[in-house]
């Protein structure tokens, strides 16, 4: 914990939500080490406080939040506590996503529902309930987890796609409506992470492939494949993410706001068209 003593977030009090795994795990703990105090909301509670005792190993405050982001109550509640908790509120990492896939035509009233309330309303509600408490403590610095499939997108992930295109656009609209308050809004935008969810992503593909097995070494050669459709060859970690998460919501990043920021090893930048060699 040296480093978390002289930080960029010394007495700051931090909220990621999805923090019991993958990009939000890394981004509380590298919080943490920044300095701050941070409330580790997650759906699944076992997840949340398995970070929050890391933390706590590491010699850094945090406290475990249970709560699903896509119920206003829920948020309500979760935001209070972590107030009670640490005495303010500076930064919201808002983080938590799932990815289902299909079509439009395949895409079910519920299943379109389902995905946008956990990637993009949940951004609305957690925002909502956050910004009076940062108001609060003379300003605040949010940002939110979208994706490069919010500017190019791959086949059958429609309302994933478009939860993110929202995200990328209520980015926007909040910097705007909060800079006098000195809010910073920011977005992040990540090609494929090594996650739990793109670990899921690659077993159902391979399982495809190969029938029911559990099929992880083929998962993690598919992984190995998602990686090589990155002009740096390869996936992200969760890690690379976070770094530029807390970047965005220290003062090191005090005139940025309003801009979405593509975590990609340059996916975004490729054409994907080969020339003839
Ligand atoms: N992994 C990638 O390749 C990738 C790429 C681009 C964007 N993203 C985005 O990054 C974010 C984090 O993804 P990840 O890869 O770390 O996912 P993950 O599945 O590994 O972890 C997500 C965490 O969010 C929690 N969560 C899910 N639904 C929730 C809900 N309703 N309420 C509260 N918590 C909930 C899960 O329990 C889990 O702990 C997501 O928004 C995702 O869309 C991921």
């Amino acid at each position: 914990m040296a480093d978390g003593l002289s930080g960029d977030l010394v007495d700051h009090v931090a909220l990621v939500t999805g923090g019991g795994k993958g990009i939000g795990r890394a981004t509380a703990l590298r919080m943490v080490r920044a300095g701050a105090s941070v409330g580790v909301v997650d759906k699944d509670g076992d997840a949340a406080e398995a970070v929050a005792r890391e933390i706590t190993r590491l010699g850094g405050k945090a406290l475990a939040v249970a709560c699903d982001v896509a119920r206003g109550q829920d948020v309500e509640q979760a935001v209070k506590c972590v107030v009670s908790s640490f005495g303010r509120l500076d930064v919201l990492h808002s983080n938590a996503g799932i990815q289902r896939y299909g079509t439009i035509v395949e895409t079910t009233e519920e299943l379109w529902d389902e995905v946008m309330s956990v990637n993009l309303k949940s951004a609305f509600l957690m925002a909502r309930a956050c910004i009076p408490h940062m108001v609060s403590s003379g300003g605040g610095a949010v940002v939110f987890t979208a994706s490069v499939q919010a500017f190019a997108t791959q086949r059958g992930v429609a309302a994933y796609a478009a939860s993110k295109g929202g995200l990328v656009a209520l980015t926007r609209a909040l910097a705007i409506d909060h800079a006098q308050e000195g809010i910073r809004v920011n977005a992040v935008c990540p090609g494929s992470v090594d996650t739990p969810m793109l670990q899921e992503a690659a077993r159902l593909l391979a399982r495809r492939g190969v029938g029911d097995s559990p099929a992880e070494p083929e998962a993690r050669q598919l992984i190995e494949g998602f990686g090589r459709m990155h002009p740096l060859g390869r996936v992200a970690l969760p890690e690379e993410v976070a770094e530029v998460v807390l970047f965005l919501v220290s003062s090191r990043a005090s005139f940025i706001t309003g801009v979405t920021v593509p975590i990609d090893g340059g996916l975004l930048a490729t054409l994907g068209v080969a020339l003839p060699q």
